[in-house]
């Protein structure tokens, strides 16, 4: 049952997608939406201890920090993550199963079932990628944790604003290509990295907001990266409607349709050499193309 009919503001560019949001249903009988904000674990936080790991990943990291996952960062399986992810940020299931599985694929036995964060840095497959939001490239050393000076960059197209939109967002990731590409003689981008990189800027906006409208609070954004913490003691609660593959393929979408430098990444886009991979690991077309809301159509997979 559609419950609501969410249509993006973002008229102006010329791939406007509206997203049909169904209702929260609970699906076998897993947990559906956030953890009540009187839950404990909304105002813990402790930094990791010796022996614990962290992954190139804020928003893993944050939820380990609050004790939503593991706190030593080890030993996650799909199902505490499916619990975790939508206790601490309300990340739907269809959102956990597919990224927590392509996660999987990092650790040394993928089909023991489990990874722990650590194994995340691996460099590019499954998901690390050059031209992060802020870590620094693998060719340049650590790629894990959190760099200030590429931060830096982020921090410098949003300069003057107290909140994100869609255009901006999408000046980042431009802005990190750039920079990337001039300096990093290995840099590699393709259909991966591209899905990726837009779709973990669309997770920043939505778990930072809500699914839909892009706007989100700076504060909040750089709280989560700055100090992996969910910023509940500004004020932040989590989303009140689910973060879904749905939600995020169309903010990829319009991320996409208001990028600065449209043609110029989407010409790179090596859909012939990453089809296979990323069909094999998550699953087909059909699931690439709700991950990217219609891109993959676009660029002729
Ligand atoms: C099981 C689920 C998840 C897995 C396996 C995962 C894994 C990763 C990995 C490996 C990266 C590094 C990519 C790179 O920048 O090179 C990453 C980046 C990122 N992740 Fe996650 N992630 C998951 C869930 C989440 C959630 C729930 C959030 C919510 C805040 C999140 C937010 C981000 C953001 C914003 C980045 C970009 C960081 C940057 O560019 O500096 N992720 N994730
Ligand atoms: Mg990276």
């Amino acid at each position: 049952m559609v419950a609501l009919i969410a249509t993006t503001a973002l008229a102006a560019f010329s791939l406007p997608l509206t997203l049909a949001y169904p209702s929260p249903q609970p699906l076998l009988g897993l947990p559906t939406g956030p953890a009540p904000i009187t839950d404990p674990r909304f105002t813990t936080w402790n930094a990791p201890g010796s022996g614990d790991v962290r992954s190139p990943c804020p928003g893993l990291n944050a939820l380990a920090n609050h004790g939503f996952i593991h706190h030593n960062g080890k030993n996650l399986t799909i199902p505490h993550l499916v619990d975790g992810l939508a206790a601490g940020l309300n990340m739907g299931v269809d959102f956990t199963v597919l990224i927590g599985g392509a996660g999987l694929l990092a650790s040394p036995n993928p089909l023991g079932g489990s990874f722990d964060l650590n194994q995340l840095d691996q460099h590019n497959f499954p998901i690390e990628h050059d031209a992060s939001l802020s870590r620094q490239d693998a060719y340049f050393g650590n790629d894990y944790s959190f760099n200030q000076k590429i931060w830096n960059m982020f921090l410098a197209v949003y300069k003057g604003k107290t909140t994100t939109d869609i255009p901006t967002a999408a000046k980042v990731l431009s802005a990190r290509t750039q920079d990337s590409q001039a300096r990093n003689p290995q840099f590699t981008y393709g259909l991966r990295e591209f899905i990726f990189r837009y779709g973990e800027t669309a997770i920043y906006l939505q778990t930072m907001s809500d699914p839909v409208s892009g706007v989100a609070r700076l504060d909040f954004i750089r709280e989560l990266f700055e100090k992996e913490r969910l910023p509940v003691d500004l004020g932040w609660r989590p989303s009140t409607l689910p973060i879904t593959l749905a939600s995020l393929g169309v903010m990829v979408n319009n991320l996409f349709a208001a990028n600065p430098q449209n043609v110029p990444e989407g010409a790179t886009i090596l859909k012939d050499s990453y089809k296979n991979l990323i069909e094999g690991f998550i699953g087909g077309s059909e699931v690439l193309g709700n991950l990217t809301g219609g891109i993959s159509k676009q660029v002729g997979l």
